[in-house]
C-alpha cells in the first residue's frame, strides 16, 4: 500500500514538472500504460492475500483514476495555453494599413510615341516596322548614300560587321516596304535607332517615327498639309510651322521643319538659340534615285517622306531639357507623366 501511495506522490511531482503535452503523454504511458507502474500494481492483485484484495484493488483503482483525471486536467490546461499562444502569434491586426502596390504607368517616350501613331493613324496611315540590326544596304546604299559618301558622316554609325549595322534611322523601312508593296502607300514606321553619340541632347539609342506617302500625284503641298495637321494636333493649333530648305540624300527637294519656340513665344531664348524657332523634323520629296532602287517607275510615281525624333518631341511637349532623364529611370521623374 505504501508503494501505491508513493507512486501517487511521485506522479504528482513529475506532473508538476511537465510543461508540454508530449511530456504528459510520457507520464501517462509511464503510469497508466500497458506496462505502466500503476497497471503493474493491478496485475499483482492475485499475489495479494484474498482478504486484503478488495482494499488493495480499490486503492490502486482510485490512484489510477486520480492520475487519469489529473493528467486530463493538466492536458486541458496546457492545450488552452498552447491555443492562446497560437492565437497570439497568428493574430492578424486588421487595423494595420494595407500593403501598397505601386501602379506602373506608360513611359513618357512611349506615351508620346503612342500619341504620334494615333494622330497618323487618324489620317489613315498604316504602321510598319523594320529590324534594328540592319544591312548597310537598307540603311545607306538604297537611300542614295553609297559607300564612302560624305553624307554618311551625318550619322555616327555603330557597326556590327562591314555590311551589318545598328540602324541609324528609321528610313530603311521605306525601302523594305517599297520592295514588298506597290503604291499607293501611306505608311509610318516607328522604332528604335542607334548612334554613337552621348550628351545632354543625344543618347546612343533613341526613337524615331518615319513617314512616307507614295502615289501617282503626290506634291510638296501634300507634305506640308500632312505635317502641319500633325504638328497642330500634337502641340496645338496656334503653333507656328516653318519649312526651311535643307539636304538629305534620299529626298529632293529636302526641308527641315521648325516650330515656333513655345518656351519664349518666338521672342528668342536659350532653347531656340535666340532664333525663335526649333527644328523638329526632316522631310522632303522622295528622291527618284530611291524609287529606282526599288524598281518604281519615276515617271508615274512621286512621294514625300519625313522623319522625326520622338524624344525631341517629348522634350518640347513637356519642357524637358536633358534627354538622358528619359533613360535614367528615376521614379520621381517618370511619375510626373
Ligand atoms: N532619316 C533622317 C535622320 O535621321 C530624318 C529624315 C529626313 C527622314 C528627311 C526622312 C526625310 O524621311 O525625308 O536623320
Amino acid at each position: 500500500m505504501e508503494e501505491i501511495f508513493s507512486l501517487k506522490s511521485s506522479f504528482l511531482e513529475e506532473s508538476k514538472a511537465a510543461t508540454s503535452l508530449s511530456e504528459l503523454q510520457q507520464l501517462r504511458v509511464k503510469y497508466l500504460g500497458k506496462k505502466g507502474l500503476v497497471t503493474l500494481k493491478l496485475k499483482t492483485l492475485s499475489s495479494i492475500p484474498p482478504d486484503l484484495r478488495p482494499v488493495y484493488g480499490n486503492t490502486v483503482n482510485e490512484v489510477k483514476r486520480y492520475i487519469d483525471e489529473e493528467l486530463k486536467k493538466r492536458e486541458a490546461l496546457l492545450k488552452a495555453e498552447e491555443n492562446k499562444r497560437l492565437i497570439h502569434s497568428e493574430a492578424i491586426d486588421t487595423t494595420l494599413p494595407g500593403k501598397f502596390t505601386p501602379f506602373g504607368r506608360e513611359h513618357p517616350v512611349n506615351k508620346v510615341l503612342s500619341e504620334i501613331i494615333r494622330i497618323f493613324v487618324s489620317m489613315c496611315f498604316d504602321v510598319e516596322e523594320g529590324p534594328e540590326v540592319e544591312l548597310d544596304y537598307y540603311n545607306f546604299e538604297a537611300l542614295n548614300m553609297p559607300k564612302y559618301h560624305p553624307a554618311r558622316d551625318m550619322q555616327d554609325t555603330l557597326y556590327i560587321s562591314d555590311d551589318v549595322i545598328l540602324r541609324t534611322h528609321t528610313s530603311p523601312v521605306q525601302i523594305r516596304v517599297m520592295e514588298k508593296k506597290k503604291p499607293p502607300l501611306k505608311i509610318i514606321a516607328p522604332g528604335k535607332v542607334y548612334r554613337c553619340d552621348a550628351d545632354i541632347s543625344h543618347t546612343p539609342m533613341f526613337h524615331q517615327v518615319e513617314g512616307f506617302m507614295v502615289d501617282t500625284d503626290i506634291a510638296f503641298s501634300d507634305l506640308k498639309g500632312v505635317l502641319e495637321s500633325f504638328i497642330h494636333s500634337f502641340f496645338n493649333v496656334e503653333t507656328a510651322v516653318r519649312f526651311r530648305p535643307s539636304f538629305f540624300p534620299f529626298t529632293e527637294p529636302s526641308a527641315e521643319v521648325d516650330i515656333g519656340c513655345n518656351f519664349c513665344s518666338k521672342k528668342g531664348c536659350r532653347i531656340c538659340k535666340n532664333t525663335g524657332w526649333i527644328e523638329i523634323l526632316g522631310a522632303g520629296m522622295i528622291n527618284p534615285r530611291v524609287f529606282e532602287m526599288v524598281g518604281y517607275d519615276t515617271e508615274i510615281y512621286s512621294g514625300f517622306a519625313f522623319g522625326m525624333g520622338v524624344e525631341r518631341l517629348a522634350m518640347l511637349k513637356y519642357s524637358i531639357d536633358d534627354i538622358r532623364l528619359f533613360f535614367e529611370n528615376d521614379i520621381r521623374f517618370l511619375r510626373q507623366f
